[in-house]
């Protein structure tokens, strides 16, 4: 796995931790580091953005003692602001937060970056229109575009989010990339990767496989 995913153009596949077996975590995420998965995504949910609650800093902190990969840790929580130096603090690589989680996204991006968040990222809902996190684009290193509307891992992918990705994709600059989290599994990765997406948020594809290299290299078959 990589420790700085911005080093590369290439396609990369980010495990989301949100499928594992928590009560093995530590397994979990040594079984996908030898399975070819690029880096980690962890889906933090507070039960109040999103009806779902995951996990917080504590499981950041026990992912970062046992990896070197980059943490991509995926803010689906109010108040994004108020936790981010606890995550950074707990190890992780970048932070990305729901423009529809704050008042002003530029500031919040500023903010985040103040804080010593290295890699700053911006995401929005199916729902959102793709217009919201325009003004934001200067201030971030990277935007996920969300394909289910956040809250469990195992939902169908919503193919109308897709023009979204492109028109994103327009405004990027060499060094930004883009990201999609939901529903990415071997019969929609490729449309993904058609629309823009350099990197794709996968979790019930691999975690509920049980062997996660073949469930990985499956879908880096998939893309060109
Ligand atoms: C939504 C989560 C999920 C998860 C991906 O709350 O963000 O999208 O990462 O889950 P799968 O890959 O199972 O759709
Ligand atoms: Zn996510």
């Amino acid at each position: 796995m990589t420790s700085d995913p911005f080093q590369s153009t290439a396609p990369q596949i980010a495990a989301s931790i949100l499928s594992a077996d928590f009560a093995k975590l530590g397994d979990e995420i040594g079984d996908v580091d030898r399975g070819g998965a690029d880096f980690l995504h962890l889906d933090v949910l507070d039960g109040h953005f999103a009806p779902n609650i995951s996990f917080g800093p504590a499981v950041t902190a026990a992912t970062r003692r046992v990896t070197v990969a980059f943490l991509d840790v995926h803010l689906m929580i109010s108040e994004p602001e108020r936790y981010a130096s606890k995550f950074l603090k707990a190890g992780a690589s970048g932070l990305t937060f729901h423009v529809e989680a704050v008042a002003d996204a530029t500031q919040t991006a500023r903010r985040l970056r103040q804080m010593g968040c290295r890699h700053v990222g911006i995401t929005l809902n199916p729902a959102t229109p793709v217009e919201k996190i325009f003004p934001a684009l200067d201030d971030v290193d990277h935007v996920l575009v969300m394909s289910v509307v956040p809250g469990f891992s195992g939902q169908k992918f919503m193919p109308e989010v897709l023009p979204k990705a492109e028109a994103v994709k327009k405004r990027l600059r060499a060094n930004q990339r883009m990201e999609m989290d939901g529903g990415i599994h071997k019969e929609t990765i490729r449309r993904a990767q058609d629309a823009g997406v350099d990197w794709f948020v996968v979790a019930s594809a691999i975690f509920d496989q049980k062997n996660r290299a073949a469930a990985i290299a499956i879908l880096r078959g998939c893309l060109r």
